[in-house]
């Protein structure tokens, strides 16, 4: 279980340090205040499902890409990746990394599905905030999921007019997992579940 005040100054501190990972054969740059996809587990562990999910050629959508390390995951298997972020600092961080890697990734400002309204996808894959209410993120947008996990709740009721397949993680270790995954609603299905670096990780589908 995390110990939230410890993860909270830990995550605070790691957010001012610019860092690079290296993700299966990807140079990620983290640049200050953007979400760091190992420290955090999640998002390194996305990217290597993603890919395993879409087949080359196919049209997909990454909501709230951070630093871009599942789009560019998913670009380099073949998929034509448009990737949204609500953080401006984000979407540069995104753009650096896929330019990096020389990868074609469509990185778009915004709201949730704001950016593409109206567009489809063969898929859709998020790894979504899922800190409840917005005061005790850590690094601003990267963790609050607004109240009652409103993020969480708006993915799933508007994802199906854009995909027929939408996929969302969370992360068993953390402290609110259990209202997290309420939020998803009782439709969601669990696609997999991994451990992975000492946490169970969830994937869940909400088509
Ligand atoms: C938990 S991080 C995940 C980053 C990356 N996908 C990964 O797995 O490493 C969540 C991301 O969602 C973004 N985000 C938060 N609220 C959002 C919203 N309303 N619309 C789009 N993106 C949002 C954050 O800025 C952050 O980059």
């Amino acid at each position: 279980m995390i110990r939230r005040p410890l993860t909270l100054a830990y995550a605070r501190w790691h957010a001012r340090r610019p860092h690079v990972h290296d993700v299966d054969g990807l140079a990620i740059l983290v640049n200050a205040g953007v979400f760091d996809p190992v420290l955090t587990k999640v998002g390194g562990w996305l990217a290597g499902v993603a890919p395993t999910l879409s087949r080359p050629g196919e049209r997909w959508l990454e909501l709230g890409t951070g630093s871009g390390v599942v789009a560019c995951a998913l670009a380099r298997a073949g998929t034509r990746v448009v990737a949204t972020d609500i953080d401006a600092e984000a979407c540069r961080n995104a753009r650096m990394n896929a330019a990096l890697n020389q990868l074609d990734v469509d990185v778009r400002e915004g709201d949730l599905f704001a950016p593409v309204a109206g567009e489809r996808f063969d898929g859709i894959v998020a790894n979504l905030p899922f800190w409840p209410g917005s005061d005790s993120a850590p690094i601003g947008h990267a963790f609050a999921a607004g109240d009652d996990f409103q993020l969480l709740r708006r993915f799933v009721a508007e994802a199906p007019a854009y995909t027929p397949r939408a996929y969302i993680v969370l992360s068993e270790a953390f402290v609110a997992f259990p209202e997290a995954r309420a939020a998803l609603g009782p439709a969601a299905r669990l696609e997999r579940r991994c451990w992975h670096r000492g946490e169970w990780l969830d994937l869940f589908a909400v088509d």
